[in-house]
């Protein structure tokens, strides 16, 4: 065969075998690819749902503008002919026969909650690319070996609560946890039309998903400053968060000296101001943020007794979290000691960092180089359902360029083309993972 006859047999699919188990096998065309126009208007249409006067969403988990927004999804869902079905958590999903029975399936997918005030593309990629390619595959009438499984997770900004349910790390004293919707996880499942007395159903071992792969945008600046075009996530951080109690007491505001106050609110502000340092001494790559603060009794002429704040460390290694808070404990005594304050520290969720599966991985810059897509590995600093489930499966993550490495957001922004690169190297790489050996459990 001649290099040229080669290429050409190549992408008619006929000489994989020469590749070794991880290329695409039997009927497959590499020459395959998503629709992006279509892709690209369903994000535009699905961007409705919660749309806010800044130009992004607020489509908060367990809110209305999150079911009608999973309600569009479902319909998607169906065009692109899965068939649609939704666990007691509230997680959707679409589900398509492979040809060989008794594999597991590949699942991938995303989220499509965001936090208040956020923007278009956080997880809302992921999950519509999923159906995407799904229905490429099903018009270009592929069946894979594996059963597929497309799957758009509930209240993934409050915490992966959906996956963590999958994964068992959920428990019922989490129940409890309020969003930014109000609603506790208990009565937001219920509102999704889940039962949450039977969540313990939900929960999946390890073998059940043969494989998990997600695409998100990278919500940080790195990949569009290097003008590179698919980011091979190699780990996700941890996160850790702690509902921070300082207590003082609350006193006449005209009537207090300066030096006989107890004031939490002016501890709380050291307190902000020392994570910043602290953080900041400590030598890494680890975050800490206090994004929450509310003074009582929030009176302009009381002096605030009590004040309830956040605090939140991500790091891709749990001992360096554990260090650093650490220190601000400390900190806080002599915040505490010198403002006659206490501070009590309560933890409230802990997502431990994961790293993602080499195999996999490979897939995918296998996957990015074959379509000609420049890449490179990369970490996450931000959380994502891949967490979990990579306690289930072996999982990877497809980031691409964010402008200006804005999320979270109005102004979060992913180029269509940027969209339609990630959703062809998924396809690729789920079909490479449909044909790999050690993907058919
Ligand atoms: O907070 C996070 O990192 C994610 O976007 N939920
Ligand atoms: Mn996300
Ligand atoms: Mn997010």
């Amino acid at each position: 065969m001649n290099r040229r006859d080669f290429h050409r047999a190549l992408l008619m699919g006929a000489v994989t075998h020469a590749f070794g188990p991880t290329l695409l096998r039997g009927t497959t065309p590499p020459a395959l690819r998503i629709n992006g126009d279509r892709l690209n208007a369903n994000l535009a249409r699905l961007s409705e749902f919660g749309k806010n006067p800044q130009g992004g969403v607020s489509r908060v988990a367990y809110t209305d503008a999150d079911r009608q927004g999973r309600e569009f999804v479902m319909q998607l869902m169906r065009a692109a002919r899965l068939e649609v079905s939704m666990d007691y958590a509230g997680n959707v999903s679409g589900r398509r026969a492979g040809s060989v029975p008794g594999l597991k399936p590949i699942m991938f997918g995303s989220h499509i909650d965001s936090v208040p005030e956020g923007g278009n593309y956080d997880g809302t990629v992921g999950s519509l690319a999923a159906i995407e390619v799904a229905q490429a595959l099903a018009e270009a009438g592929t069946t894979t070996r594996h059963p597929l499984e497309v799957i758009v997770f509930q209240n993934e900004e409050g915490g992966k609560q959906g996956s963590r349910m999958i994964s068992g790390e959920f428990t019922p004293a989490n129940l409890e946890l309020v969003n930014a919707s109000g609603r506790n996880i208990r009565d937001g499942v219920r509102f999704l039309g889940g039962d949450p007395d039977r969540i313990a159903q939900v929960r999946r071992n390890p073998g059940d998903i043969a494989a998990y792969l997600e695409l998100h945008i990278e919500q940080g600046g790195t990949l569009e400053r290097d003008d590179i075009q698919i980011g091979e996530v190699e780990g996700i951080v941890g996160i850790k968060w702690w509902s921070v109690d300082v207590t003082g007491f609350a006193n006449h505001a005209g009537t207090t000296p300066m030096d006989q106050r107890r004031d939490a609110l002016l501890a709380a502000s050291r307190f902000v101001d020392m994570v910043h340092r602290q953080a900041r001494a400590l030598t890494g790559r680890h975050v800490a943020t206090v994004g929450q603060i509310q003074a009582f009794p929030g009176a302009r002429n009381v002096i605030p007794g009590r004040v309830t704040t956040s605090l939140e460390i991500r790091d891709l290694e749990t001992a360096k979290m554990d260090q650093l808070f650490e220190i601000i404990r400390k900190e806080c005594e002599a915040i505490g000691s010198a403002s006659g304050t206490e501070f009590k520290f309560e933890q409230a969720y802990n997502s431990s960092p994961s790293m993602m599966d080499d195999r996999v991985r490979t897939l995918i810059r296998d996957s990015a180089r074959e379509l000609g897509l420049s890449n490179r590995p990369m970490p996450s600093g931000a959380g994502h359902d891949a967490q979990s489930i990579s306690m289930l499966a072996p999982a990877g993550m497809i980031f691409i360029p964010s402008v200006g490495g804005i999320s979270h957001a109005p102004k979060e922004f992913s180029h269509p083309h940027d969209i339609v690169n990630g959703a062809n190297v998924l396809l690729h790489a789920l079909l490479k993972a449909d044909a790999a050996s050690w993907v058919n459990t």
